[in-house]
């Protein structure tokens, strides 16, 4: 490619229903940024597929590399390595995060080799380790336009249904033994929860980054809407969940109220994250905390009343933190420094605000 790029974006589920669309849609109208996608699997037939499909755009700069989210001390390994890629410039910096892998399930499942439920880790505490491990890797915010990056968490609707202490005593789960199946209730408040603790524990990084005032990023959900098609999350779901999706009644009265209802192609959603994470903003706009149902922009506290509570939040951010560092390998000691510090500042802002 003759130009230089001009920034990295990660995508995790990059070989998901909607991670590939986003892929597609980034590399149609951003053709100078590196794509890199995360997959479990960068040698199945959908990676090389959808590889194939971004390369008929054009010349792209494109690479998927393999990361499993139920293993901590891989999230760690990659956030470090693509760190060093960025310091060697082998990588321009980061200026996306997109944060699209999830799973849902409705068996109580083996707890993960790091001690948590694959839901909760997957679609939480990875994802929030992998924002923590790639923070020097992020473009610096130099105050022109171009500055800044921002870290896109893909929300859902049934985040209403979630509890913040869902996962606190033993993992959210009974006696049950594993390959249980659970009720489409039960799964949803799982699943709702995963999704809810991720979008706090991320807002609330963002304050605590802000407020030490070194590093201002960009961190925000964006709930796609329902999605038609082949996702992965519906499967082995029990059958009112089915019918809920393709209904939509399964939402909340306020959720449903702002929420478009109907149910679009991946490539809707996706068009919209495209334009979103390269959104230009001014700095007054940059300080909101701000999330997105499709391209609708609400203020987040509007949606998340947890918003509201920053004790709450810095004492999920503190829990999350630790039990993130206490998966098998530690973060790489500068990341989870910087943190430390992030967290501090937290703190002591709402003990301010007390
Ligand atoms: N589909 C909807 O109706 C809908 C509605 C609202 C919000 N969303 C949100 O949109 C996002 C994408 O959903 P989707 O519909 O595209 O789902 P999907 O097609 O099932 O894709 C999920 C992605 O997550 C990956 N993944 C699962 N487990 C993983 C693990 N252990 N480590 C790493 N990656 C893992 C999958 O990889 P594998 O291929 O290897 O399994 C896949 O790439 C999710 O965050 C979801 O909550 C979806």
């Amino acid at each position: 490619m003759g130009r230089a790029l001009t920034g990295t974006v990660i995508i995790t589920g990059g070989n998901g229903q909607l991670g590939s669309e986003i892929a597609v849609a980034i590399a149609k109208t951003r053709p100078f940024v590196h794509l890199l996608l995360t997959a479990r699997d960068p040698k199945a037939d959908d990676v090389h597929a959808l590889t194939t499909r971004i390369r008929l755009i054009g010349p792209r700069s494109i690479e998927v590399l393999p990361l499993d989210l139920t293993d901590l001390r891989e999230v760690t390994k990659f956030a470090g390595q693509t760190v060093d890629r960025v310091h060697r410039r082998e990588l321009p910096p980061i200026v996306d995060l997109i944060h699209s892998a999830a799973i849902a399930s409705y068996v109580v499942d083996e707890l993960t080799l790091d001690g948590f439920d694959p839901v909760y880790q997957i679609n939480c505490l990875a994802p929030f380790l992998l924002t923590v491990g790639l923070l020097e890797a992020f473009r610096a915010d130099d105050g022109t336009v171009d500055g800044g990056a921002k870290v896109m968490y893909v929300g859902c609707s049934s985040a209403s249904y979630g509890r913040l202490d869902y996962f606190d005593h033993n993992q959210g789960r009974d006696s049950r033994p594993p390959g249980t199946p659970l009720s489409a209730k039960e799964g949803n408040i799982r699943f709702g929860s995963s999704k809810l603790i991720a979008s706090v524990v991320l807002y609330a990084l963002r304050r605590s980054l802000a407020c030490t005032g070194n590093i201002p990023l960009d961190i925000f959900t964006l709930d796609p809407g329902g999605i038609a098609g082949g996702s992965h999350l519906r499967t082995g779901a029990p059958l009112s969940v089915r019918v809920a999706h393709q209904t939509r009644t399964g939402l909340r009265p306020f959720l449903r109220m702002v929420s478009r209802s109907s149910i679009n192609k991946a490539s809707v959603p996706a068009k919209v994250i495209a334009k979103v994470a390269f959104q230009r903003d001014t700095v007054e706009n940059n300080e909101r905390e701000r999330y997105y149902i499709l391209d609708s922009e609400y203020e987040a506290a509007s949606v998340m009343s947890t918003l509201r509570n920053g004790p709450q939040m810095a004492g999920r951010l503190v829990q999350v933190m630790r039990e993130a560092e206490g998966g098998k390998e530690k973060g790489s000691p500068s990341s989870m420094n910087t943190l430390q510090n992030a967290v501090t500042g937290l703190e002591n802002e709402s003990e301010e605000a007390r």
